[in-house]
């Protein structure tokens, strides 16, 4: 382990690779001991199929061939588990501390002391509450209440002709994260533009497929019958994969003529299902996040300052932009 000495060999040794799949540097020479860059990563569980998508581009940025000792910890959805791992990276003085934060508060005392140690903290998807902004060196993630914008107006236009009511169920994600606190807000924002669009239920639904469903049917039971359901917003793919067995099995049709399903991520399957006509807008929350933290690492690393905030692009997509050769050479 190196604590924080930029490797001068190291980076003499760094060469651009034409064959990793990874944009960036490969090792030409095995990196010894003393020269690998020591990376504590807290990534927040394996809750979704984004979650695990961005879990693997992170392993496979961050590997010995290619200068990096990653310290992977999967704190199973529990934020005093993130507090712990990240109390031992301090322990053990990891170069660099990776935290994909579970909710925005919560981290006052472990970030204080990442920061006397001296250990950068590099954010990753979600963001931690602005009163820690000194406490972190950068962030690498997506902008969630642009995501629930694109969603909004989307059904905004859709729905731009239609007088009558328009009714909509919210599921919202692991309350308190960022992606649940921008998602929710865009939608909060467009239920209070449009006079005739009426909240049946905000569900929580975790972010977690089987959570949703389990909602989502307990939910429809209490609905009076025969209720009319136009949208369901769900605030991630494996909350629309719960809700669609859920509704189906109910007797709602999910696609056109039936129930709008909302999704955000925009994974393979939720493609595959978008394409199939079950979800009618996908929008992209993009996992590979891998090379992006490798740059902000390597800014560091050659002394330089990285931008506080670097966004993923991002894009949605209903079923006409979708083709099944494109689903099948997506990354995720
Ligand atoms: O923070 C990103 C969100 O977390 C993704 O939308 C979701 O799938 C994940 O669990």
């Amino acid at each position: 382990m190196r604590r924080r000495v930029i490797g001068a060999a190291l980076a003499a040794g760094l060469l651009l690779s034409a064959c990793s799949g990874i944009s960036g540097r490969m090792r030409a020479d095995a990196p010894t001991e003393e020269e690998l860059i020591v990376i504590g990563l807290s990534q927040v569980g394996a809750e979704s199929d984004w979650r695990v998508a961005n879990s693997e581009s992170m392993k496979a940025v961050f590997t010995e061939d290619r200068g990096y000792r990653l310290l992977f910890d999967d704190a199973r959805q529990k934020q005093e588990n993130q507090i712990s791992a990240i109390r031992k990276f301090i322990q053990q003085q990891v170069d660099y501390i990776v935290l994909m934060p579970i909710s925005e508060t919560g981290w006052d005392s472990v970030l204080q002391e990442a920061w006397r140690a001296g250990i950068p903290v590099i954010l990753v998807d979600r963001m931690v509450d602005k009163s820690y902004d000194n406490l972190y060196t950068a962030h690498v993630g997506s902008d969630f209440l642009q995501e629930g914008k694109l969603a909004a107006d989307w059904m905004e236009t859709r729905r731009r002709d239609e007088e009558g009511p328009v009714y909509v169920i919210h599921i919202q994600g692991t309350q308190g994260s960022t992606a649940q606190l921008g998602r929710t807000r865009a939608l909060e924002a467009a239920l209070e533009r449009n006079g005739n669009w009426t909240l049946l239920a905000q569900l929580d639904g975790d972010f977690t497929q089987a959570k949703t469903y389990e909602a989502m049917t307990v939910c429809l039971g209490e609905l009076p019958p025969g209720q009319e359901i136009d949208i369901v917003y769900c605030e991630n793919d494996n909350e629309a994969f719960g809700a669609i067995q859920a509704l189906e099995e109910n007797g709602y049709i999910c696609g056109e003529g039936g129930v709008d399903i909302i999704s955000f991520d925009a994974t393979r399957n939720c493609l595959t299902s978008c394409l199939e006509g079950k979800i009618a807008l996908a929008v992209e929350c993009n996992p590979l996040l891998g090379p992006k933290v490798e740059e902000v690492i390597q800014t560091l690393e050659a002394g330089g300052t990285p931008d506080k905030h670097t966004y993923a692009e991002e894009q949605c997509f209903t079923r006409e932009d979708l083709s099944e050769s494109f689903i099948a050479e997506r990354k995720y």
